[in-house]
């Protein structure tokens, strides 16, 4: 939730650390903070705000040292103040720490080195680390002794980086983490995209580990201070070349970017995983957000199309199925590979010795490490915060698994990708649309089938994007509570694509309308019930209607975010990557 970064090498640290900062700050960005260390002395500037707003008003740019770390954060413990703002020191003052994730011992620890007469000035579980750091150095002068013996007592998931005596390390222990490198430089960051226009090299830093860099040599060791021999993979060149191009932000260029990035999921990656879950009776498929919204077409299609028992779970509620059966097996979906509830139930499918596997985008993430197989989305790196792109290709990936599993091709994917295109030639339509419902506070999306995890998607994207009240319905269920909020001043979306399902959505239609409510109708034919109509195509094969169906609603979002001057990029209070529980 949090980004990290540090650096060690030849040239002034701060300046660097704020530009890999901003390039990372969709990981979190409700205060920023940097410690640099200069002639013995650690100095830190921390401050609510972006990136830019605090560089501005603290010069933090203009911190001397060619060691330093910094920190982006997303608060979960303590409120958004400048205290709890990251980097944390010890109370000595030679110790300085940037930590994403959760210390779930936090309070535990704190009041041992209470007890020892520690001071502790901020809220956060983060603090507890510089302080364990300090007592633990102090009592072996050994930096590595001092890393093995402070996370022997952390209880949690955390990536976190220190300056300890005059030194750069990384830990990390099921949170993010890589290092990069160029010549004489080191850079430690939760993403490679932060660092990617800095370094030639990334190691993926193994899980459970942690490591000591200078500009002559970096040591890898396991947390029992076994060394580990690392190896450099080049970066990717699809992440070096990310930019907004001409759009005005990553979100609009990622819905625009559909057309392509539908093109390349890894279709080879997706029929293995065919093969081995065709003999698997039972399936549990889950994701977080937009990922669980997959997770219910697929739940759909295997239901639907093969004999199986499916449950589509929210990852988090995952720890309920404790009685798996032998014959089932877990496929987590997730974009990032990051997000902590979609970790901790693969971590439980495999205590339990269930097989799990994975729908994934990012294939050297915390996920893939813990999955028995990964089918890849490859749908490119995601900066907005509110997915697109990656739940078109993971609802793409879906179609060819089951499609795969029962001998039937569902889509010919530069079919949808031309689809696709047609409906963002209606760009201006929607807009258009987006101005006549800037006002709306509340909202509800109605669909039946297979078009239920696309309600739910849009009503996602209307809450993270535009900031609207939405909730997803099944048509029927309207009849069962809701109803009493209907009237004059209720918006409906409808997704109603012409198939089976489109006669009992006229139905619905026709009892909300007569209750006075405007309906915004999602589909391939008009309808004078609609008072808006968003057009989708025809489609050859009628299965393929959600694919289609949820490109004018991101857009529509988008739109509503613009008209009401909100930054689609960064939604209030949410994260890209949720890598605490
Ligand atoms: C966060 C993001 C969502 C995303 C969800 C799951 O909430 O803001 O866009 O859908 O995490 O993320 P994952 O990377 O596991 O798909």
């Amino acid at each position: 939730m949090c980004s990290i970064i540090g650096y060690h090498g030849d040239r002034t640290a701060a300046p660097i650390l704020i530009k890999c900062l901003k390039k990372m700050e969709y990981r979190g960005y409700d205060s920023v903070g940097i410690s640099t260390q200069y002639r013995n002395t650690i100095i830190t500037k921390k401050k609510i705000g972006t990136v830019s707003e605090v560089n501005k008003k603290m010069e933090l740019d203009k911190l001397p040292g060619k060691i330093g770390i910094g920190h982006t954060r997303w608060a979960t413990h303590g409120n958004v103040t400048d205290i709890n703002a990251h980097p944390h020191t010890s109370n000595s003052g030679k110790i300085s720490v940037v930590h994403n994730g959760i210390i779930e011992n936090y309070i535990e620890i704190k009041n041992e080195l209470m007890k020892m007469g520690y001071k502790f000035y901020s809220d956060t579980d983060s603090e507890v680390i510089a302080n364990l750091l300090q007592y633990n150095f102090e009592k072996t002068t050994n930096v590595k002794l001092s890393i093995m013996n402070t996370v022997i007592k952390l209880r949690g998931q955390y990536a976190f980086i220190t300056i300890l005596d005059n030194k750069l390390l990384a830990v990390r222990y099921n949170s993010p983490l890589i290092i990069g490198l160029k010549d004489n430089e080191r850079f430690i960051a939760s993403d490679v995209f932060g660092v990617s226009a800095e370094v030639d090299n990334i190691i993926y830093l193994n899980d459970g580990s942690f490591s000591i860099l200078n500009e002559k040599k970096i040591q890898c060791y396991g947390f029992d201070g076994h060394l580990i021999k690392y190896t450099l993979s080049n970066i990717e060149s699809n992440i070096l070349t990310v930019s907004k191009k001409h759009y005005q932000y990553f979100t609009l260029k990622e819905i625009f970017e559909q057309t392509e990035s539908i093109l390349q999921v890894d279709i080879k990656s997706i029929n293995e995983l065919a093969k081995i879950v065709s003999n698997i009776k039972r399936l549990y498929i889950i994701g977080s957000g937009t990922s669980y919204n997959a997770a219910l077409i697929a739940k759909y299609l295997l239901s639907k199309f093969c004999d199986k028992i499916v449950e589509a779970i929210v990852a988090e509620e995952f720890e309920i199925f404790q009685n798996m059966n032998r014959n089932s097996a877990l496929i987590a979906i997730s974009q990032s590979g990051e997000t902590a509830d979609v970790i901790n139930a693969v971590n439980m499918a495999v205590n339990a010795n269930i097989h799990a596997y994975t729908i994934l985008n990012i294939p050297t993430s915390v996920l893939a490490m813990k999955c028995n197989n990964i089918a890849k989305t490859n749908c490119g790196l995601e900066i907005g915060v509110a997915a697109t792109k990656s739940f078109t290709s993971q609802i793409a990936s879906i179609y060819i698994l089951v499609g795969k599993m029962i001998h039937v091709k569902f889509i010919d994917l530069h079919y949808v990708s031309n689809l696709i295109s047609t409906i963002l030639k209606n760009e201006l339509e929607i807009q258009n649309i987006s101005k006549s419902l800037k006002n709306i506070i509340n909202i509800y999306v109605l669909a039946k089938g297979i078009h239920y995890p696309i309600a739910s998607e849009c009503a996602l994207k209307l809450k993270e994007l535009s900031r609207i009240h939405a909730e997803s319905m099944f048509g029927g269920e309207l009849k069962h509570g809701a109803f009493t909020l209907i009237d004059n001043n209720t918006h409906v979306i409808v997704i109603n694509p012409q198939d089976d399902t489109y006669d009992d959505m006229v139905i619905s239609i026709h009892e909300i309308k007569s209750r006075g409510a405007k309906i915004i109708g999602v589909s391939n034919t008009y309808n004078k019930l609609y008072d808006y109509w968003i057009k989708i195509p025809n489609v050859r094969d009628k299965i393929i209607f959600p694919l289609v169906e949820i490109i004018p609603l991101q857009l529509l979002s988008y739109y509503l975010a613009i008209e009401k001057n909100l930054d689609p990029d960064h939604p209030k209070n949410l994260a890209k990557s949720v890598t605490v529980k």
